[in-house]
């Protein structure tokens, strides 16, 4: 659905009204596209109080395949209290679309910062917070447009020293803050990495400063040492890789189809029978299959499973838990029907498809190291008048993805959750103007998702590189102010 107000102040005479009446304007978010580059501007990496992960950091952003790399350093960036600075990477290229609402650079000739990168993973007391102040700081007067700030952490929890743990979980404080504070589409999230990450850092980092997540913002990830599988090409990491995506037929769900299939999956477009033609639509758009199932049948997982053995010679690398219902009334008003309806679809289905799927025995069942990736909500986090049902379910797929993440760790299975926020679907279509028009702004982004902002966010988790992650719930919001 078309952001009306958005079109509107952002137009060429909108512009001019909205700036006379200090109307915020939303600014057009640089999606990727395959053959962009995943990063626009000079990229710095500074490091606080010693900073033992600067190499690896360094080296994702050297294998982004950003052009015209530069050791030239920044002067209004030293400070004498960062333990390395560096410009790593300096591009001349193009801003994105959009309108800049970030302040102009101070001077002239220093480029414009498309991504800051701050390792204080080893920042242990107060003092190493103003460092990372320092550091940061000047940065923020020259961010290009949709720029990436990216702060890494160690995760608070696994430090006993409560000073340690308390300069870490002050990153929490600071990134969340600094997002709210971001103008003209840039974001700002944090990753804390266990100790000593390795290779296991590179995706989450590429992701964060990527163009893919255009609506991830304000977000902490925790990452830890794994087996990773980096892929060979990374535009296309599910090359040769089966996923089965729910409730494929529309929405969110049709544009996962797409996402994956963009970047070299074959695609089982799972939805219920009634909604045949536009599955088959969807499914024939990317040469995936399309599958008739209602996820509640009590044979749904088998029949899951006998469609990958059959076709695809048993082997099942993903699994996508997005098909989902709402059905809106106060608790007061809700009976066992509709209460039932939603609770079946959005939790028990997944429950039991997960179960019948992760039998080892199973041809056509979940492979070792494979992917599961549930769609939760900001309403399972939240809560929402009218949603109790829908706001239960969702809450319960967190539980799900929580316990089972450390269930199937050692056979290198990851299960992760996404929770949009606001996306434009016809879910959210449906929603009365006034309330429509609050969940689409309540964010810092100041707009709705799209339907792709969730998928790449999906596609992100799924990865083979990603296995360092999971256990987590990862929102895709804008940083919307509902249960943050
Ligand atoms: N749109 C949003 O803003 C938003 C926000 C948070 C979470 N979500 C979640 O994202 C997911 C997709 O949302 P959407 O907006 O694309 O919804 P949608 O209603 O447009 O699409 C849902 C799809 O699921 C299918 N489905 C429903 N019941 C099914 C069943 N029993 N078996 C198989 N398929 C079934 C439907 O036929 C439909 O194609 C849902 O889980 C939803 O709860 C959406």
């Amino acid at each position: 659905m078309r952001d009306r107000y958005s079109d509107l102040v952002n137009s060429r005479s909108g512009k001019t009204v909205a700036g006379m009446l200090g109307l915020p304007r939303p600014a057009k978010l640089r999606r990727y596209v395959p053959g962009q580059p995943l990063l626009v501007g000079a990229a710095v990496v500074k490091g606080v109080a010693g900073a033992p992960l600067l190499p690896e950091i360094r080296q994702v952003l050297a294998s982004m395949a950003v052009p015209d790399v530069s050791d030239a350093a920044t002067p209004d960036v030293a400070t004498p209290d960062v333990a390395t600075q560096d410009v790593v990477a300096a591009q001349a290229s193009p801003s994105p679309a959009g309108p800049s609402l970030s302040r102009p650079s101070p001077s002239g000739s220093a480029p414009r910062l498309g991504a800051v990168v701050i390792d204080a993973s080893a920042a242990r007391v107060i003092e190493d917070l103003e460092s990372l102040r320092a550091a940061l700081a000047p940065c923020l007067r020259r961010l290009s447009p949709c720029a990436r700030i990216v702060l890494v952490g160690t995760p608070p929890e696994s430090l006993a020293d409560p000073t340690a743990a308390a300069t870490q979980r002050a990153l929490d404080g600071i990134i969340r803050s600094v997002a709210k504070e971001l103008r003209g589409g840039a974001t700002a999230n944090l990753i804390y990495a266990g100790q000593g990450p390795g290779a296991a850092l590179e995706s989450p980092l590429r992701f964060l400063l990527s163009a893919r997540s255009a609506y991830v913002d304000g977000q902490v990830v925790r990452v830890a040492p794994a087996d990773v599988r980096a892929p060979t090409d990374w535009s296309r990491p599910f090359a040769g890789q089966v996923v089965v995506v729910t409730g494929a037929a529309r929405g969110i769900g049709a544009s996962i189809v797409e996402i994956f299939a963009r970047d070299g999956a074959h695609v089982i477009c799972l939805d219920v029978p009634a909604a045949g033609e536009a599955l088959a639509r969807v499914a024939n758009r990317v040469a995936g299959t399309a599958l008739q199932v209602d996820i509640t049948a009590a044979d749904a997982g088998q029949r899951i499973a006998a469609h990958v053995a059959q076709r695809h010679d048993g082997r099942l690398d993903i699994m996508v838990h997005n098909a989902g219902i709402t059905r809106d009334k106060l608790l007061v008003n809700t009976d066992a029907e509709w209460w039932g309806s939603v609770l079946g679809i959005n939790l028990g289905a997944q429950l039991r498809l997960n179960e019948v799927l992760l039998d080892p025995e199973l041809r056509g069942g979940l492979a070792e190291g494979g992917r599961i990736v549930s769609v939760s909500s900001l309403s399972g986090i939240a809560g929402n008048r009218g949603q109790a049902s829908y706001a239960a379910s969702k809450a319960g797929v967190i539980g799900m993805v929580q316990a089972l993440a450390a269930q199937v760790a050692d056979r290198g299975i990851t299960v992760n959750a996404v929770a949009p926020g606001f996306i434009e679907t016809e879910m959210t279509a449906r929603i009365p103007l006034a309330t429509r028009e609050l969940g689409r702004r309540i964010n810092s982004l100041g707009q709705g998702g799209q339907p792709v902002d969730v998928a790449e966010t999906i596609a992100w988790l799924a990865q083979g590189a990603s296995a360092g992650v999971t256990g987590q719930v990862v929102r895709v919001c804008g940083q919307s102010l509902l249960g943050a």
